[in-house]
């Protein structure tokens, strides 16, 4: 619910939060409170400090540059005439039913009673921002986003914009980041903000691997189910910026696109919108931020018939682990056949399918089958994995380009290359130029060859490499600070154009693993290979860090083989299972190695991911033991506490007890486990003893031990 008690008071409420806003007399539009739902908007604490530091004092909502507020600008910009300030001062504001939309960009979406804010500032020189709010009530999510206009008759350089800017008055509190590499993807990293500017953010034109576009603020205390934590993540797959900056007046919050690379010019009339930030504030620690951020996900981000959380997801066998490069059509359908033997319902053919495609340095963007490896072609293969009784599904890279191909010798100007340079090569390719129409056009026209020669069910859309030279052949000299932004509309563009045309479709995004894992492509994709890393031990950890803004449900994690392509570690079968059970499972392994028994022994698990699909994906995550290098615990349950499936890994399993936060103690439950090394068990227990003794344990040693069960409320 959005109240404006006074033309100039405004009150964003979620079911537990608020966020409060005021215009000053000098008609500056202030920060005035976000924390738990509270009743109105205080008064202005001291409307009048001292006018030789008040700017620097103020917590402004939409702070702006040159006018003697000397935090580290976000928003910088240059008029006609050279000069670099803003006074943006209120103008109007009104509230509407339902969601704003972000034209071109993803964003959250929802029907009253979301409500939308919309306040509009202006600059006499000739520019007015109006900053979009809207309150989800039903999961506390607040979203901000600004749309610039030049209202002058001289052109705007914008040279750096915020998304939303908030500024917290205690400086007390710790900032968690996600932060990573390949194969180690979103790691939290915990530490007190210190004085001066902090940040995480990309240049890379993708958030890449080592931060993600989500950050958390949180007081010192705060843990899994105390404190107060504010959870901040872009909707926005490209260069970001997240920003802290504590000064004695407390912590300036900013999000945006990465001003760096980034110039904008706005003729008259002209405008731009920025990305969406979404907010949640918990003030029962992590896991109920987490809870909020995963039901918004799930309720007001995914779309299409995917969204649907009930309708089963297919459990696949995609070949990269299996095969790499190196397959022919006879090892693919004996693939399939274990595939299939093992409960799979659709077989995705991963890299090396294309035109001369026998390792990574050749042939992207030439997307027809290679006839030395699928002598029928793609619609071949489909009909032949189709007569398996499996659903076929296939990877692409849409935006690279190998320099060896002949999509790259017919036009080389598709790659983005600054004229004069050597073009930077990484994994051996190039990026194409998705700023230009012409250029997703001609891919576009491959994409659809493809999709419509056969029933495919699912595409892998990766993407392995960083941008670099960043340049387009499409815009003039003073214009090329808009390709990063243009190439990521250009990016949204196709993938929408896709799953309007294929609502069928289940489209996976990837990019090497998971350096694209962001709200933004969730938008498009209901899933996201969370990374090339499938080791069981590291995937707890880079889960783990995912589930702080994104619900189990988009995090592709497969069950892969023993020792581990990456890592070399031997896991169990159960821990492996236990990593890829919670997340979109899939197997990614050679099972033409497995004997029938083996194969069968893995039914159980298909059988279970079955039986509670729904539950894992629909259900809340409680990190019941956070990874600590040795083996984790988790459970997704049902809301009202009458179900769950219970995980553990590793040490954890020591013969401990697990307390159950979300059972309910005056009834008794039903627990049917498997666990490594002994017989599956049944057994019942009080509700009152899961929840404050805790579930017990089996002691397992050996090998990373796993423990996977299901409870039911007894009626
Ligand atoms: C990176 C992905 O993360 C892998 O799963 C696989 O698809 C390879 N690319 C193929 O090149």
């Amino acid at each position: 619910m959005i109240q404006s008690s006074s033309p100039h008071r405004f009150a964003l409420h979620t079911a537990h939060t608020s966020y409060l806003l005021e215009v000053d007399p000098e008609g500056r539009l202030l920060h005035r409170y976000y924390g738990p739902r509270t009743g109105s908007c205080p008064p202005l604490a001291s409307p009048h400090p001292d006018p030789g530091c008040w700017p620097d004092r103020l917590p402004q909502e939409f702070p702006t540059p040159g006018l003697g507020d000397n935090h580290a600008p976000f928003f910088a910009l240059e008029w006609a005439d050279g000069s670099r300030a803003a006074d943006l001062c209120f103008a109007e504001a009104d509230l509407c039913p339902g969601k704003y939309a972000l034209p071109g960009l993803p964003a959250f979406f929802g029907e009253a009673p979301v409500q939308t804010l919309r306040i509009t500032l202006r600059d006499p020189k000739g520019l007015a921002v109006t900053l979009l709010y809207a309150a989800f009530e039903d999961c506390d999510l607040i979203t901000r986003a600004a749309i610039l206009e030049n209202t002058g008759s001289e052109p705007v350089t914008l040279q750096g914009l915020p998304s939303a800017v908030v500024d917290f008055t205690r400086k007390d509190l710790d900032l968690i980041t996600l932060d990573g590499d390949w194969a180690a993807e979103r790691t939290p990293f915990r530490a007190p903000v210190r004085p001066g500017v902090q940040s995480v953010g990309s240049v890379g034109g993708i958030p890449t691997h080592a931060h993600n576009p989500g950050i958390v603020l949180c007081t010192r205390d705060a843990d899994e189910t105390h404190g107060s934590c504010w959870g901040m993540a872009l909707v926005y797959s490209g260069n970001f910026r997240l920003q802290t900056e504590r000064t004695t007046a407390g912590i300036r919050f900013s999000a945006g696109i990465e001003p760096q690379g980034f110039c904008w010019t706005l003729a008259p009339g002209e405008s731009f919108t920025t990305p969406e930030l979404a907010m949640v504030y918990s003030d029962r620690g992590l896991g109920r931020m987490s809870r909020c951020f995963h039901d918004a996900v799930r309720r007001h981000l995914l779309r299409g018939r995917w969204r649907d959380l009930t309708a089963p997801r297919p459990v696949l066998l995609n070949s990269w682990e299996a095969c790499y490069f190196d397959f022919t059509e006879d090892k693919l359908l004996t693939l399939a056949r274990a595939a299939k033997q093992a409960g799979a319902d659709l077989f995705v053919l991963d890299d090396g399918w294309f035109r001369g495609r026998n390792s990574d340095t050749t042939s992207l963007g030439d997307w027809t089958a290679d006839p030395a490896k699928l002598p029928d072609g793609v619609a071949g293969l489909c009909r032949k994995i189709n007569e398996l009784g499996l659903d076929f599904g296939i990877w692409v890279e849409p935006e690279a380009i190998s320099p060896d191909s002949d999509l790259f010798r017919n036009h080389p100007d598709w790659a983005l290359q600054i004229p004069g340079r050597e073009t930077l090569q990484i994994r051996h390719q190039y990026t194409l130029d998705f700023s230009r129409a012409e250029v997703r056009e001609g891919i576009w026209q491959q994409l659809t060859a493809l999709l419509d020669s056969c029933p495919v069910r699912y595409l892998k859309w990766d993407m392995n490499r960083s941008l670099a030279n960043v340049w387009s052949a499409a815009l003039p000299a003073q214009r090329q600070g808009e390709v990063f932004h243009r190439y990521l509309l250009g990016l949204y563009e196709l993938q929408q154009r896709l799953i309007q045309r294929y609502p069928q479709l289940l489209l996976e995004n990837c990019a090497g693993g998971g350096a694209r894992f962001d709200l933004g492509m969730l938008y498009y994709s209901p899933q996201i290979w969370c990374s090339d890393n499938t080791d069981a031990l590291d995937r707890l950890m880079i889960q783990y860090g995912t589930s702080f803004f994104y619900p189990p449900c988009v995090m592709g994690a497969h069950f892969s083989t023993v020792p581990n392509h990456i890592t070399g570690r031997t896991a169990s079968v159960e821990a492996r299972m236990a990593a890829a059970l919670s997340g979109t499972f899939g197997f990614e392994l050679d099972l033409t190695r497995y004997t029938p028994e083996q194969l069968a022994e893995l039914r159980p698990f298909v059988d279970f991911y079955r039986a509670h699909g729904a539950l894992l994906r629909s259900g809340e995550l409680w990190r019941l033991c956070p990874p600590d290098g040795s083996g984790a615990a988790w459970a997704i349950a049902s809301g009202d506490g009458r179900e769950a499936v219970v995980f553990g890994v590793g040490r954890v399993l020591d013969g401990r007890r697990l307390p159950l936060p979300f059972v309910r103690a005056e009834h008794r439950y039903h627990i049917q486990s498997r666990m490594t090394g002994r017989p599956s068990g049944d057994e019942t227990l009080e509700g009152e003893l899961l929840a404050v003794h805790g579930l017990p344990l089996p002691a397992i040693r050996g090998d990373l031990p796993g423990y996977l069960c299901y409870l039911q409320q007894e009626e």
